[in-house]
C-alpha cells in the first residue's frame, strides 16, 4: 500500500462522509491526494479538506482508477454496484453498507477488536452496524474476561443514523409542533419530534427487524464467537447525534460489578463513566463528536445468572461509521 495514498470518500456530500474527511483530517490520516465522489445532484460542491477546497464529482464507473483506498458510504445499492469495480481497479474499499457485512470472503472489523482481520481482505472490507459496534466496545473487553452468552439489549438511537435528510425532519417538525403547525412526515412512518418509534430497518418474518438481528450475526463475526446470541429492540429515538444501549448480558463466569469496572477502565475506545451518586453516566448529548464510547450505569442483572445490566453511549457517525473506517485504513498502512 502506498504510504500517501489517493483516498476516495464516495458519498463524501452525505451525514457520514462529512465526517470521514473531518476525521481523515483530524487523525492526520496521510492523505497523498483526496477525491470526492456523490451523486450527480453535488456535482460543483465543494468541501473543505486542510483548508482547501475540493470540488465534489460524480460517481462513475470510472471513478476509481488511480485511487488507493475508497471510503465509502452512499447506501447499500451503490456499494454493491460500485464497490466490486473499485476493488478490481486495484482499490481497496472500506464499505459503511450492510451490503458485505455478512459475506465470508470480506472481513468485518472493529480495529481494536479483530484488526488483525483487516489483513485476510480480498480488496473489500465492511465497517459494522452502528449500535453493533457502539455495543462490542464495552461487551467484547467483558467477553474476553468473563465469557458472554448471550444479550439482551435496547438501543436508542439518534436521528443522524439515518442521514442527513433525517436531521432537518427531527429540526424542522420540533419548529412546525412548537408554531402549533401539523408535521411534515417523508424519512419515518410516524412523528419522531417528541416521540420514540421501536421500529429501525425493515420487519423480517420472525417480528425482529434487520437491524435488530445485525447484533447477533455481526457481533458472532467480529467477536469470533459463533454461539453468541443476541435479542435486540431498536428503537429511533428524537436525538440529534450518539446512539445509546441499554444491555442486559449473561457470562460463562461469575463477574462483580468492581471486576466489570476493572476491565473496561483498561479497554482501549472506550470511558468508565459510572458515578451515578454523582448523577454522572454516559448520555448521548455529551459523547457526540467525541472518539471514543462511554460505558456505566454498571450493575449486577438481577433476573440473569452471572448477569450485568449496562449501559453504553457512542457517536454512531464516528465509532459507527467514519472513525471507524478512517481507523481501518490506518490498519492498512501498518
Ligand atoms: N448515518 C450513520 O450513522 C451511519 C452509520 C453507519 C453506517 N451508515 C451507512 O452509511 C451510508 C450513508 O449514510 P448517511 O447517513 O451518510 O446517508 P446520507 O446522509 O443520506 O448520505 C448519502 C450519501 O450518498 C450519496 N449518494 C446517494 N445516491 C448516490 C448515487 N446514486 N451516486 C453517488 N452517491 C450517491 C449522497 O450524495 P448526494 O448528496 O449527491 O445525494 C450522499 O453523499 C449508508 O449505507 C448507511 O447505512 C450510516
Amino acid at each position: 500500500m502506498n504510504k500517501q495514498p489517493h483516498v476516495a470518500v464516495v458519498g463524501a456530500t452525505g451525514a457520514v462522509g462529512v465526517e470521514m474527511i473531518k476525521t481523515l483530517e483530524k487523525r492526520n490520516f496521510p492523505v497523498g491526494k483526496l477525491t470526492l465522489l456523490a451523486s450527480a445532484r453535488s456535482v460543483g460542491k465543494q468541501l473543505t479538506f486542510r483548508g482547501t477546497p475540493i470540488t465534489v464529482t460524480e460517481l462513475t464507473k470510472d471513478s476509481f482508477n488511480g485511487i488507493d483506498i475508497a471510503l465509502f458510504s452512499a447506501g447499500g445499492s451503490i456499494s454493491k454496484e460500485f464497490a466490486p469495480i473499485a476493488a478490481k481497479a486495484g482499490c481497496v474499499v472500506v464499505d459503511n453498507s450492510s451490503a458485505f457485512r455478512m459475506d465470508d470472503s470480506v472481513p468485518l472489523v472493529i480495529p481494536e477488536i479483530n484488526g488483525a482481520d483487516v489483513k485476510k481482505h480480498k480488496g473489500i472490507i465492511a465497517n459494522p452496524n452502528c449500535t453493533t459496534a457502539i455495543t462490542l466496545m464495552a461487551l467484547y473487553p467483558l467477553h474476553q474476561s468473563f465469557g458472554c452468552k448471550r444479550i439482551f439489549a435496547a438501543s436508542y438511537q439518534a436521528v443522524s443514523g439515518t442521514g442527513a435528510k433525517a436531521i432537518e425532519e427531527l429540526k424542522q417538525q420540533v419548529e412546525q409542533l412548537v408554531q402549533g403547525k401539523e408535521v411534515t412526515k417523508e424519512v419515518y412512518p410516524h412523528q419522531i419530534a417528541f416521540n420514540v418509534l421501536p421500529h429501525v430497518d425493515s420487519f423480517l418474518p420472525t417480528g425482529y427487524t434487520k437491524e435488530e438481528m445485525k447484533m447477533e450475526n455481526e457481533g458472532r463475526k467480529i467477536m469470533h464467537h459463533p454461539s453468541f446470541r443476541a435479542s435486540v429492540t431498536c428503537v429511533r429515538v428524537p436525538v440529534y447525534r450518539s446512539h445509546s444501549v441499554a444491555v442486559n448480558a449473561e457470562f460463562e463466569k461469575p463477574v462483580s460489578v468492581d471486576d466489570a469496572r476493572t476491565v473496561l477502565k483498561k479497554a482501549p475506545g472506550i470511558d468508565l463513566i459510572d458515578e451515578p451518586e454523582n448523577k454522572k453516566y454516559p448520555m448521548p448529548l455529551f459523547t457526540s463528536e467525541k472518539y471514543n464510547c462511554e460505558v456505566g450505569r454498571i450493575r449486577k442483572d438481577c433476573a440473569l445468572d452471572n448477569g450485568l445490566a449496562f449501559w453504553v453511549s457512542g457517536d454512531q457517525l464516528l465509532k459507527g461509521a467514519a472513525l471507524n473506517a478512517v481507523q481501518i485504513a490506518e490498519e492498512l498502512l501498518k
